[in-house]
């Protein structure tokens, strides 16, 4: 091997700077990806700022070459889970707002640009989630109900945690279309460098995009075309809105990946993506898959599966094993994006974050549980120098107790365990803490019921300590 040939690394693709067309420039290809962290509180659902100094600053720290946010709710009365941060009527006044800015600063510390991620679950709001009165329904492009696993036992669960949703009228949409504009304002004050439309895993703009949930006959559905309509909406009217250099993203399946022939199929996404791309308004698109509904995607099919222990090497088919999109990504790359795209879903190791760069699939590499089990993974590993190609990987994703999952009877609840392990190792690092990557998740929810316990003893003892010195500060006023 020539000395020439020996310096040269997989490093090079992925640490190369990106500019996208609204002007902002990242400084390399990895990207955080949004997942939701589940730290806000009622009543409110605000930044919150102390657990977030602490889970932000490890990634602001971490040498990404963009950093997105949670999915950010735009309705307070239906968030995704509880915790979920959310954009309300008043975010934009004091004191609210603040908390937003602080966020922002808190993001970007590092130097590493940062956009939010805005979302509505749509038929997806479990209730209690949410600041909605107990008999208020989800909302879905049409009424269909949420199905997920046959015995009465996972019906009676679904009716009872997520109901029939209904069917939103057209002043509802506009609504809705206004609840996003309102947030894209929210996240541009605060001083964020964009956000991101979540279009994937079957929320709201999903729903709208899906034939399995989109059987409107109005302007919009009916048609692929039409099924595009609500987004394309947002696109052009937070674009209008907001100029470059303000960054608009988009988040998109690549299919719903249900039983045969259900749901948004490969054609329909890829003419999906072929607007997005074309339509000259969005600076990149993030190419996801699969649908929360079925847990089709790659994420809630991969976690108890066991994968690479070691990097694969140069010159491997790598992105073949690792990245979960890879053939979808491949006809997009057919469309001659004028735009980047940022596939996510599975990547682990340096060579197959190169090999996907080089091969031409995406110009971005979007790390979800990897950027919770290590925050500083980009500096500490897939970016540094001193780590050979052949040893630079991510650790294994897999989450330990799966045979706890298969004990519950309700899928609707079996199956969320798994994110519940990145939720909780969020919330750890919220606390100033590392990840706990071996934690099971029998274990983990008994920490969290612990940790409920004592901290809504806190919370009681705090105001009855409260209610003491207001007790105070009145006699003496008296
Ligand atoms: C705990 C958790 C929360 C997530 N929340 C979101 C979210 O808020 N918005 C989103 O678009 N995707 C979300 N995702 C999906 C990730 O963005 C990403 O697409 C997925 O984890 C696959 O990437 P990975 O294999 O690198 O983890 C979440 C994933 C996890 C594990």
């Amino acid at each position: 091997m020539t000395l020439q040939s020996s310096q040269l690394t997989s490093i090079d693709p992925i640490d190369a700077p990106l500019t996208l067309q609204c002007g902002l420039t990242l400084p390399n290809r990895l990207v955080k990806c949004p997942m939701q962290e589940t730290l806000a509180t009622a009543p409110t659902y605000d930044p919150p700022v102390e657990t977030f100094a602490n889970l932000y600053a490890r990634w602001a720290r971490a040498n990404y070459g963009l950093i997105i946010t949670g999915q950010v709710q735009v309705d307070l009365r239906f968030l995704s889970v509880r915790g979920d941060v959310v954009t309300h009527e008043h975010s934009l006044e004091s004191p609210y707002i603040e908390a937003w800015k602080e966020w922002a600063t808190i993001s970007k510390a590092g130097g590493t640009p940062c956009i939010v991620q805005l979302a509505h679950p749509g038929r997806m709001s479990a209730a209690g989630a949410g600041v909605r009165p107990p008999d208020m329904p989800t909302m879905c492009p049409s009424s269909v109900p949420v199905k997920l696993g046959d015995s009465w036992l996972d019906k009676l669960a679904l009716d009872k945690i997520l109901g029939t949703p209904k069917a939103m009228t057209l002043d509802e949409i506009d609504h809705v279309v206004h609840l996003f504009k309102h947030a894209a304002r929210v996240a541009h004050t605060a001083g964020f460098d964009g956000i991101q439309l979540h279009g994937a895993h079957g929320f709201l703009l999903s729903q709208f995009l899906s034939p399995h949930t989109n059987l409107r006959t109005d302007d919009y559905g009916g048609t692929p075309e039409k099924r595009l309509t609500l987004l394309k909406r947002l696109v052009t009217e937070i674009r209008a809105e907001h100029p470059a250099p303000f960054c608009l993203a988009v988040k998109l399946n690549s299919a719903d990946y249900m039983e045969a022939g259900q749901g948004l199929q490969q054609d329909e996404g890829l003419e999906q993506v072929r607007w997005l791309v074309n339509c000259g308004m969005v600076d990149f698109v993030e190419i996801s898959g699969g649908n929360a509904e079925n847990k089709t995607s790659g994420l809630h099919q991969s976690f108890g599966k066991k994968s690479i222990d070691q990097a694969p090497a140069k010159n491997q088919s790598t992105r073949i094993r690792e990245a979960f999109f890879t053939d979808f990504a491949e006809k997009v790359q057919n469309l001659n994006s004028p735009v980047p795209i940022q596939l996510s879903g599975g990547f682990r190791s340096r060579n197959g974050m190169a090999d996907a760069i080089d091969s031409g699939v995406c110009q971005m590499i979007g790390l979800g549980r990897a950027a919770v089990l290590d925050p500083g993974l980009p500096r500490e590993i897939i970016l540094n120098r001193d780590i050979p190609d052949d040893e630079a990987f991510a650790q294994s994703h897999i989450v330990r107790g799966q045979w706890f999952v298969r004990m519950i009877p309700f899928k609707v609840v079996g199956r969320g365990l798994g994110l519940q392990f990145f939720y909780h190792n969020m919330r750890r690092l919220g606390r100033g803490l590392n990840s706990a990557p071996n934690i099971s998740i029998p274990m983990l929810l008994f920490v969290d019921a612990i940790e409920t316990v004592r901290s809504g003893l806190f919370t009681t003892l705090g105001r009855v300590l409260q209610g003491f010195s207001l007790y105070r500060t009145a006699q003496k006023v008296d």
